[in-house]
């Protein structure tokens, strides 16, 4: 039996991984089986990756070993731990996935959204998301955000022009697959944005009949 996958995407500080934690609680609570993982990252060799890709440091990093390192990451997460959750008939959370490597990478440094989705297609393995939720918050805020949280990694200390570029890219996203993206109004409460979130999946799941593991 298959499981869920439900990915969250959206600028740097715009609440995924608060609305993540309340996701996982509401599912725990109905004693669903809940796997929660983030990319980059969600495997020890995918977050040594990270580190790699996010360090300050790695200021002369090439665009198109950017695009492959988060390809990298991704291939062992898809392995190790999203595949065999997925088979497994779990639900499966992940901050992130391979929709900002086309944003980012795709649109934010110009490789194309074609060629960041061609390197990518090894690496996922046929694994899409079924639901993809779109937080939309303007990347000034969330970076603001950032900044108040403490030192910002090597991709949000991006121009904002970059950040802009980035979230028109989910818009354009968002256009081309409006069955799977669901585009969210980040800029309200945690407690409204959670509720539109949950009624979302509640009528999905009833509409799919779905049943999962418990
Ligand atoms: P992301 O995972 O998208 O980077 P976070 O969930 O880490 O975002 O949130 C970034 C910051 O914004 C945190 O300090 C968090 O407490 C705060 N935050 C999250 N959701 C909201 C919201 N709806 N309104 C105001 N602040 C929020
Ligand atoms: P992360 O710190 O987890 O996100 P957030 O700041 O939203 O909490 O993500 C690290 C950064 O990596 C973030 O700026 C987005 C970027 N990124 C890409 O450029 N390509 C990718 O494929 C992924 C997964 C993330």
């Amino acid at each position: 039996m298959k499981g869920l996958f439900i990915s969250v995407e959206g600028p740097d500080g715009s609440g995924k991984t608060t609305q993540i934690q309340e996701l996982e609680k509401y599912f725990k609570d109905k004693n669903y089986d809940v796997v929660v993982t983030r990319e980059p990252g969600g495997t020890p060799i995918s977050e040594k990756i990270r580190e790699v890709i996010l360090d300050i440091n790695n200021k002369d990093m090439d665009f198109v070993t950017e695009a492959l390192l988060y390809a990298a990451a991704r291939a062992q997460h898809v392995s190790q731990v999203i595949k065999p959750a997925i088979l497994d008939g779990k639900i499966v959370i992940c901050d992130r996935f391979v929709d900002s490597s086309i944003v980012y990478q795709g649109i934010g440094r110009n490789l194309g959204m074609k060629t960041v989705e061609n390197i990518n297609n090894i690496a996922i393995n046929g694994y899409m998301p079924d639901i993809t939720f779109f937080f939309k918050l303007s990347p000034e805020i969330g970076i603001y955000r950032k900044t108040k949280q403490g030192s910002k990694d090597r991709l949000e200390s991006e121009k904002i022009a970059f950040h802009k570029k980035v979230f028109e890219g989910y818009e354009q996203l968002e256009k081309m697959h409006p069955q799977r993206i669901i585009g969210i109004d980040a800029n309200r409460s945690i407690k409204e944005i959670y509720n539109e979130i949950i009624a979302y999946i509640e009528t999905y799941l009833s509409s799919m009949n779905k049943t999962l593991n418990c």
